[in-house]
């Protein structure tokens, strides 16, 4: 990957933030272009302004920088997406059609776009859901995601786009916050177990979801990037796994550590869309197509916020 030169598309979100700082390590640090449609006040290193659905915006910096992979991470989330349909189809779908587009026109090399746990619905199997199995998305976002999933694959079978792509789980993190989705409510909980030892939760007990701890995402990301084109088989996006958790389970982690803590339920309209997720996912191609292996559990990413988090909040 030395000569490459990366536009991360979204990058000052949950995901951008640290796959920023990820890919600058691998690639070199004026190599990765950060782009979003605000600057913020610590950002450092190469950015540009931009608003993924202005496509002479995206042509002139990828010409500018001579951009070999794009990573596209503007989207509404599926909370966020469900108060606003209309624009989140827009955003999700027409932000792909640019990159894509580039794409097949030769202008970029490789791809790399995000899907998610939300493709599957209410009658998808919910237990260690297949890579292929019914997929009938009851939100806004899953069928964004989906429609997406397909465009990613028929892209690279008509015109021989090297895309590529995971169905993320929900992901948890301390150096950023979530930007709107259903599984955010599994970072707010370590914030507050620190800020005030209680957390009331916006999906009730026992709705388990499939999570997995930032670090294993970014790995997981990097390495299907990084893998040969012949082992990446799957070319509308990969499931990958990494842990399955309830309210109470994460609850019973913290208090490993904060034994007074509590948590309280008030679920509201995410409820409805977590119930239509499926509650663990089998991730069998991609381990064994580009050897994907998952490091954290649910007590090892505990640890790992409770401690980061606690000494953050110390420093500031
Ligand atoms: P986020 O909401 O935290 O970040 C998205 C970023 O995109 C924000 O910084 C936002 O300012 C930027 N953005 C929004 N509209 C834009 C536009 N028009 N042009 C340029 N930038 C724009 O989201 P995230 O959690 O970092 O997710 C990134 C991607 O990963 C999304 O496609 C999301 O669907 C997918 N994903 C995330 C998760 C998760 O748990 N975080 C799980 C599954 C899939
Ligand atoms: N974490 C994401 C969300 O809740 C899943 O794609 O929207």
């Amino acid at each position: 990957m030395g000569t490459e030169k990366i536009l991360i598309i979204g990058s000052n979100g949950q995901i951008g933030l640290e796959l920023a700082a990820s890919l600058r390590q691998h690639v070199g640090y004026d190599n990765v272009i950060c782009s979003d449609l605000r600057k913020l006040d610590f950002q450092e290193g190469p950015f540009e302004l931009l608003d993924v659905l202005d496509k002479n915006r995206f042509l002139e910096i990828i010409k500018k920088h001579q951009i070999t992979q794009v990573y596209l991470l503007a989207a509404l989330l599926s909370a966020t997406a469900e108060k606003n349909p209309k624009f989140a189809w827009d955003l999700n779908m027409n932000g792909l059609f640019h990159i894509l587009d580039a794409a097949k026109e030769g202008l970029i090399k490789k791809v790399y776009w995000p899907s998610s746990i939300a493709v599957f619905g209410p009658s998808t199997p919910r237990a260690n859901t297949p890579q292929y199995t019914v997929m009938e998305p009851n939100t806004i976002y899953g069928i964004s995601k989906q429609a997406g999933e397909r465009f990613c694959e028929y892209y690279h079978q008509k015109y021989g786009v090297d895309v590529r792509s995971i169905r993320y789980p929900g992901l948890i993190g301390w150096k950023s916050a979530p930007g709107g989705g259903t599984t955010d409510y599994a970072v707010h909980i370590y914030h507050e177990a620190l800020k005030s030892k209680t957390y009331t939760s916006f999906l009730k007990a026992g709705t388990i979801l499939p999570m997995m701890y930032m670090d294993d995402a970014i790995r997981a990301t990097i390495s299907l990037m990084e893998a040969p084109a012949e082992l990446v088989k799957i070319r509308s996006s990969y499931n990958i796994a990494g842990m399955s958790f309830d309210p109470e389970e994460i609850a019973a982690s913290i208090r490993k550590y904060i034994p007074e803590f509590t948590i309280n339920y008030a679920p509201d309209y995410r409820q409805a869309i977590a119930d239509s997720w499926p509650q663990s996912i089998d991730d069998s191609e991609a381990r064994e197509h580009w050897g994907w292996k998952p490091e954290f559990d649910l007590d090892k990413m505990t640890q790992v916020m409770l401690e980061n988090l606690k000494a953050t909040s110390s420093q500031s």
